[in-house]
């Protein structure tokens, strides 16, 4: 039986199922998390139960981790397999370079350290996420929750140093509380508008004490694969600078997505 997926999902499940195309018998691949990663594991786990693909996953949150067992993707962590042959994620904005902003679904600690341990990083997206320069979307960074206002208010000084539009910073919050990250932290979203110079940025904000992380992806990425809804993707590569088009078939087996409809 075949289901209809909506636009944004179709979108997403195009990209995702084009790059899960890249995974290989063997591959010690790390596993992203938001809603388009999501599609990824859904793609990776038929393949698996399907037609016997050989993987491990390393998951980038507890989320992930949990619907890949449940479909049945073998799991290790990072210190059982320290070294990963391809990451495949989500993220929040990518430039043209294929520099990044992820930790909208606040796991870019997790996210951040299991790319960097990675040969390759593949980022699957819409084309709403591509920027002409990062910022638009909210920085997320990742502090201590202890003195966390301080840590605040020197990234807020900090931030009238540097090239950027916007300079506040809000609490991440869920439900009026605190939200935590999988290690317990605290996500401050830095409003910034525009990031002139994101190196910079990413080294003056890890120098602040406190700050764990930020979202801030930078020469980690390799190749972002976007998904549309009538079911093209566009793989660019950034080392070839090649960009290559082609139609990915949308009808999926509802048994793809059950996990959604539970
Ligand atoms: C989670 C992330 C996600 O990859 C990013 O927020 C994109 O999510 P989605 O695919 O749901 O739009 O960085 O921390």
């Amino acid at each position: 039986m075949t289901a209809e997926l909506s636009p944004s999902d179709k979108a997403k499940y195009v990209a995702a199922r084009r790059a899960v195309g890249f995974v290989e018998d063997g591959m010690r691949l790390g596993l992203g998390t938001g809603s388009t990663a999501a599609w990824m594991v859904r793609c990776l786990g038929e393949r698996v139960r399907e037609h016997g693909l050989k993987i491990t996953g390393v998951a980038t949150s507890n989320r992930t981790a949990q619907l890949a067992s449940d479909l049945g993707v073998p799991i290790k962590t990072l210190d059982e397999l320290p070294w990963l042959d391809l990451t495949i994620d989500g993220a929040d904005e990518y430039d043209a370079k294929l520099n990044l902003i992820k930790g909208g679904g606040g796991a870019l600690l997790q996210e951040k350290i299991v790319a960097t341990a990675s040969d390759r990083m593949i980022v699957i997206a819409d084309p709403t996420k591509q920027v002409d320069s990062l910022g638009a979307f909210p920085l997320p960074v990742e502090v201590i929750p202890f003195g966390w206002q301080t840590t605040k208010m020197l990234i807020e000084d900090m931030l009238a140093s540097v090239d950027v539009l916007g300079r506040t910073a809000s609490l991440r919050l869920t439900g009026g509380v605190p939200f935590r990250s999988d290690e317990g932290n605290f996500i401050l979203d830095l409003h910034l508008d525009r990031i002139a110079d994101p190196n910079a940025l990413s080294l003056a904000l890890n120098q602040i004490p406190g700050v764990v992380e930020n979202g801030l992806f930078l020469g980690i990425c390799d190749m972002v694969v976007i998904g549309t809804s009538d079911g093209m993707v566009e793989v660019r590569d950034i080392h070839t600078g090649t960009v290559t088009h082609e139609r990915i078939d949308t009808a999926t087996s509802e048994t793809l997505f059950a996990d959604k409809t539970k």
